[in-house]
């Protein structure tokens, strides 16, 4: 369970997300929806400890993580998938995969399961396709998969996926978003924030709406799913979609 408490962060003393509450519980996904510039990375960036909060508190089935810096928090079992996937240009798939596995401890239970690269091979075929190809040669599609991929090796309790269908033709949109429900479904608690409320309804437990760093919504994913009015209001769209 991931519990964050007044979280407050921001850059060069102007604050950016301001005291953020919220509980992803394991096996869950809890979606933050918000408009661009909103600060849905600002608040994985600071649970992931690349930034730190200027207060509140990030808690990992009960253990205060706040500040910690940020392989700390990797190891701790909180996975990362960053904006725009940040893969690395000269290096392989495989590459990727063997720098990226951090089995956990002997003697740790906490991780709902242990990913091994040839069980995220499993997971994610396209990617056992590509295994020689570079950073740079593989698609926009593949490269999320093995931002994905990355994080799973971590073993974690926690994945926090920043916008993890931009730029996605629709078919691996809805690839991404049954892998999350697959995730989910294993015991992993997600975080997932979009700007896109028509895919986070799709999958999430609870919604959040950020608008200006402070939560303006709270609700199901059951009642948005049954009615998008409430949320759609909070994100100001209109009845066109626009
Ligand atoms: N490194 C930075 N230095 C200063 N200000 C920043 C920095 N990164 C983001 N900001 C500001 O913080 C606010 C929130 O940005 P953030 O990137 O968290 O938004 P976002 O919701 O992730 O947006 P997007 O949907 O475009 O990814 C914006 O006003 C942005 O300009
Ligand atoms: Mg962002």
């Amino acid at each position: 369970m991931l519990e964050l408490t007044g979280l407050t962060a921001g850059y060069h003393g102007g604050t950016v997300l301001h005291g953020l509450d919220l509980s992803v519980p394991a096996g869950t996904v809890h979606a933050v929806v918000g408009h661009n510039g909103a600060g849905k990375t600002t608040l994985v960036h600071t649970v992931a400890g690349l930034m730190r909060p200027s207060a509140g508190t990030v808690r990992l089935d009960g253990r205060d993580v706040t500040g910690q810096p940020a392989h700390r928090i990797a190891r701790a079992g909180i996975g990362l998938v960053p904006q725009g996937r940040r893969v690395f240009a000269g290096l392989t798939v495989d590459e990727h995969l063997r720098l990226s596995h951090r089995p956990p401890r002997r003697g740790d239970t906490t991780r709902p399961s242990v990913w091994t690269p040839a069980r995220v091979l499993e997971l994610l075929p396209r990617l056992g396709e590509r295994r020689g190809n570079r950073g740079t040669d593989l698609s926009g599609g593949e490269q999320q998969m093995l931002a994905l991929a990355r994080a799973l090796l971590g073993s974690p309790r926690v994945l926090l996926l920043d916008e993890p269908t931009e730029g996605l033709a629709p078919v691996l949109v809805r690839q991404i978003d049954a892998l999350v429900t697959t995730l989910a479904a294993e015991g992993i608690a997600v975080l997932l924030v979009s700007p896109s409320p028509a895919r986070a309804v799709a999958c999430a437990r609870t919604l959040t709406v950020l608008t200006s760093g402070r939560m303006t919504l709270r609700l199901s994913g059951e009642d948005a799913r049954a009615d998008a009015t409430a949320l759609d209001a909070a994100l100001e769209l209109t009845a066109t979609g626009a």
